[in-house]
């Protein structure tokens, strides 16, 4: 995760949407290019985009009432209580109709863009009933076909147990095991099933059905663990051939053991613990033991409401004690992998896909992460 390969005075070839050729500009032939219209970069970089793969960015409205209450105090599970949290965003779904959830939504995406990501895996997750789920999955659909980049698709179908099965969350389990999974999964509406492994919400035995449900439907597994509490989740993700394990904040040995030499993707979560004020995850720890990190957004109203990928780049270096060049890997190549795009996106490859950044001029690349908060893309490259 350390190594990445910098060409410095260099040419790149765009075309029909592809990386075409690149190299040093002593070997570049202009007249090889006769129709291609040049773009001088010089003093700039020029890096694959982001490629975030965890984010809630479809949501009905912003929740910084919770921002308040936390200032003055209150926990991430005392706001929960109160009906804040994913229940609050829960109640703004059922009452927004699709089209302006849509509207909302694409603005807030377009931005995503402007800033550098050029592919996205989006969750549900905040409908709690089939009808509000499926409608965030309509808006879902409807920005893959719309949008120029990749979106990934994942029905969070466990994310929160709903007021109506506040004692009885094991018939709520048995819906989404025997009910909604078939049926998002027959209709190909998603391409991921999530479930939040956690004290208060699902515990092993759900993930364990929800798992079996996904082996038998044609989608795959995603996990959010091990995010206040350590509860088996991750063992029992790796068992299930989760393709991630998301957040660790909170890991034991035994974790990490689990994790190490199997495919299962550590993605992790910074915007998180900086917006809660919880534990960072044990970047370094991960990394010593050879497991895949992939670092995401996590956007959404209530625990990350920053899609900035710089900034999640920032966190990294200052917070995990990534180095630049890991960090970049981790927000790139291993988030694709994250999302099944490992062989197409996130690197800058002869073939690969040509979405990419055009970053401002810029002294080197750990200034990056340095000047923290700052936007550095200049424009996307998308020809
Ligand atoms: O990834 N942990 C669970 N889900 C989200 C937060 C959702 C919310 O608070 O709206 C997360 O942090
Ligand atoms: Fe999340």
């Amino acid at each position: 995760m350390a190594q990445l390969p910098v060409l410095e005075n260099a040419f790149l070839v765009l075309s029909n949407g592809k990386v075409q050729d690149y190299g040093t500009m002593d070997n570049f032939n202009r007249n090889a290019w006769p129709e291609h219209e040049q773009k001088e970069a010089h003093g700039r970089y020029v890096l694959p985009a982001f490629c975030d793969s965890h984010t809630h960015s479809v949501f009905a409205a912003y929740r910084e009432e919770e921002f308040v209450m936390k200032i003055q105090g209150a926990s991430y599970a005392d706001i929960a209580q109160k009906g804040g949290g994913i229940l609050n965003s829960a109640n703004k779904i059922s009452t927004i109709d699709e089209k302006s959830l849509f509207d909302s939504s694409l603005q807030r995406i377009n931005k995503m863009i402007d800033s550098g990501i050029g592919a996205l895996e989006i969750k549900s997750g905040y409908g709690l009933d089939l009808e509000n789920e499926l409608k965030m999955l309509s808006v879902i659909n409807t920005l893959k076909e719309k949008l120029s980049i990749p979106i990934k698709r994942t029905f969070l179908a466990a994310h929160a147990i709903p007021a109506a099965f506040k004692d009885k969350k094991r018939d709520y389990v048995d819906e989404i095991v025997n009910h909604w999974i078939p049926y998002v999964g027959n209709k190909g509406l998603a391409d991921y099933v999530d479930v939040f492994c956690e004290t208060g919400y699902f515990d092993v035995g759900d993930l364990r059905s929800i798992g079996e449900a996904v082996a038998g439907s044609n989608l795959q597994l995603k996990v959010h663990v091990n995010q206040f509490t350590s509860i088996g989740g991750i063992a029992e993700a790796v068992n299930q051939k989760a393709v991630s394990v998301d957040h660790l904040e909170v890991l034991t040995e035994d974790d990490v053991s689990k994790l190490k030499g199997k495919n299962t993707i550590a993605t992790l979560l910074p915007g998180c613990s900086f917006f809660l004020g919880i534990p960072y995850a044990p970047a370094r720890t991960l990394i010593d033991n050879n497991i895949s990190v992939a670092l995401a957004s996590d956007f959404n109203p209530g625990s990350s409401p920053t899609y900035n990928p710089f900034f999640i780049w920032s966190l990294a270096c200052i917070k995990l004690k990534m180095t630049p060049l890991e960090a970049l890997n981790a927000l790139t190549v291993n988030g694709a992998f994250a999302m099944g795009l490992g062989h197409s996106h996130g690197r800058i490859f002869k073939g690969y896909n040509g979405t990419l950044i055009l970053t401002k001029p810029t002294p080197s690349i750990d200034y990056f992460p340095y000047a923290f908060g700052e936007n550095h893309t200049q424009e996307m490259l998308n020809i």
